[in-house]
C-alpha cells in the first residue's frame, strides 16, 4: 500500500501543506527542528490514530489555533482510502474513512499499515517490559483488529480487579466474576501474542543472519509469566491462567494488585545464546533492532497482503554503510519515508527512484539534485 498524497491544515508547525508522495522513497532533508518528523507523526496518526511522542492529542494542533486537520489518500492494490482526522483543542478527534465518521477509533485500525523506526527503537532492547509491550499490541492491532478490541478490555477487566484488590481490608474477597473474565480475555491476548511472537521470531532471525552474514543467531522468546508451553491451545492457557491466580491470589491481597496474566509478559531478545539487553554491544542491539524492524514488514505484507508503509525518522545516520545498504536493498516495494539532517550518508542512485523534499520552519519545497 502507498500514501499517495498528505494535506496538513494547522498541524505542529504547518499552517497549509499538501503533498505529493513517491511511490517508493521520499526523502525529507532539513536542519533540526523544522518540521521532518511532524510528517512521519502525521502518517502514523492516520495509521494508529494516536502521535508516537506524545498521548495529548492537543499538542499537535498548531499553536494559538484552535484545530488540526490532516488528510490521507492510501492507495492499494484493490482501492483507495482517503482518511480525515479533525483535532480539537476542547474536544475529542474525529475520524472519518471515505467520509464516514468512525464511532470508535479501533476501526481505523487496518486501513493503513505502518512501521515505525526510530532511534527511540533501542529502547525495546533496553528498557524495561512495557516497552516490548507496546511493540507487540501495536503491530498485532494493526494486524488484526480484534487484538486492539480484546486488550481494551481486558485493561478494563484489570484496572476494575485492581481496584477490588486495592480496597480489600481482610475481608473474604469475591473476585470470580473478574477473574472469569480475565482469564476469558487474557487467554485470548496470550494465544495472539504466542503466534505472533513465534513467526516474528522466525523472520527476524532470518534477517538478522543475513545482515551478520551468518555470525549471528538471533533469537525472540515469549516470557509469559504464565508458564505456557509451544503446543498449549486456549483451553489449556484459560486453565493455566486461571491456576496461576489462584496460586498467587494470597500475594495479591497483601499487594492489592493483579500480578500475573498478559499485561506482566514479556520478551527476551538473545545472540548467540546470550541476552541482548545485558551483553549486546550497542552495535548488536541496534542490529537486533534493525532485524526486527524488517521482520514486521514481512510480517504486515504476509498478514494483510500488502507491504506497509515504513517511516525511518532519523535511523540513518545511526547506521554504518554497510547496514545502510542492507536497509535500501530490502525496501524495493516498500513505501517509505525517511527524514535526515544530511543527504551524504544516503547512498542512492538514480533520480526517478526517489522525491528529495527540503524542510525549513513548516515549509517544504521539492528538491532535485544536480
Ligand atoms: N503545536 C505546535 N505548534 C507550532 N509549532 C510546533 C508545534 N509542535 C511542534 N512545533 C514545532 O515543530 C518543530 C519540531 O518539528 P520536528 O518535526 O520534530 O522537527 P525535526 O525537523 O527536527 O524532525 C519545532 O520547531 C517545534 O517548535
Ligand atoms: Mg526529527
Amino acid at each position: 500500500m502507498m500514501v499517495e498524497e498528505i494535506k496538513l491544515i494547522d498541524y505542529r508547525n504547518y499552517k497549509q501543506l499538501q503533498l505529493q508522495f513517491h511511490p517508493k522513497l521520499n526523502i525529507f532533508v532539513g536542519e533540526n527542528a523544522q518540521g521532518k518528523t511532524n510528517i512521519l507523526e502525521a502518517l502514523y496518526l492516520c495509521a494508529i490514530g494516536k502521535s508516537f511522542r506524545t498521548s495529548k492529542d492537543q499538542e499537535l494542533v498548531k499553536i494559538l489555533k484552535d484545530h488540526a486537520y490532516i488528510k490521507t489518500t492510501i492507495s492499494k492494490t484493490t482501492d483507495k482510502t482517503e482518511i480525515e482526522i479533525l483535532i480539537n483543542k476542547e474536544s475529542s478527534k474525529r475520524i472519518k474513512i471515505n467520509k464516514l465518521s468512525l464511532t470508535k477509533y479501533g476501526d481505523l485500525l487496518g486501513n493503513l499499515n505502518v512501521v515505525l523506526f526510530s532511534p527511540e527503537d533501542l529502547k525495546i532492547i533496553k528498557e524495561g517490559p512495557s516497552e516490548r509491550r507496546r511493540f507487540i499490541n501495536n503491530d498485532i492491532s494493526q494486524i488484526l483488529p480484534r487484538y486492539y478490541h480484546t486488550l481494551t478490555q481486558y485493561n478494563k477487566i484489570l484496572q476494575q480487579r485492581n481496584k477490588v484488590l486495592k480496597n480489600y481490608k481482610g475481608k473474604t474477597l469475591d473476585l470470580e466474576v473478574w477473574d472469569e473474565q480475565l482469564i476469558e480475555r487474557g487467554a485470548w491476548l496470550i494465544v495472539y501474542r504466542k503466534k505472533f511472537i513465534k513467526r516474528i521470531a522466525i523472520l527476524a532471525k532470518l534477517m538478522h543472519k543475513k545482515i551478520t552474514e551468518g555470525l549471528e543467531l538471533l533469537e525472540v522468546q515469549y516470557d509469559s509469566n504464565i508458564k505456557i508451553k509451544e503446543e498449549d491451545e486456549l483451553k489449556d492457557i484459560k486453565e493455566k491462567f486461571k491456576q496461576a491466580l489462584k496460586e498467587i491470589k494470597p500475594l495479591e491481597e497483601k499487594r492489592g494488585l493483579t500480578l500475573v496474566g498478559p499485561h506482566r509478559d514479556d520478551l527476551i531478545f538473545k545472540i548467540n545464546g546470550l541476552e541482548v539487553k545485558t551483553y549486546g554491544s550497542q552495535g548488536q542491539q541496534r542490529t537486533t533492532v534493525l532485524s526486527l524492524k524488517l521482520a514486521e514488514l514481512e510480517l504486515m505484507r504476509g498478514e494483510v497482503g500488502e507491504y506497509p508503509i515504513l517511516l525511518l525518522d532519523d535511523v540513518m545516520s545511526e547506521l554504518d554503510k554497510k547496514r545502510q545498504n542492507y536497509l535500501i536493498k530490502n525496501l524495493k516495494n516498500v513505501q517509505t519515508f525517511i527524514t535526515t539532517t544530511m543527504m551524504e550518508p544516503l547512498n542512492i542512485k538514480s533520480q526517478e527512484e526517489y522525491k528529495l523534499f527540503s524542510v525549513c520552519n513548516g515549509e517544504i519545497n521539492r528538491l532535485s539534485l544536480k
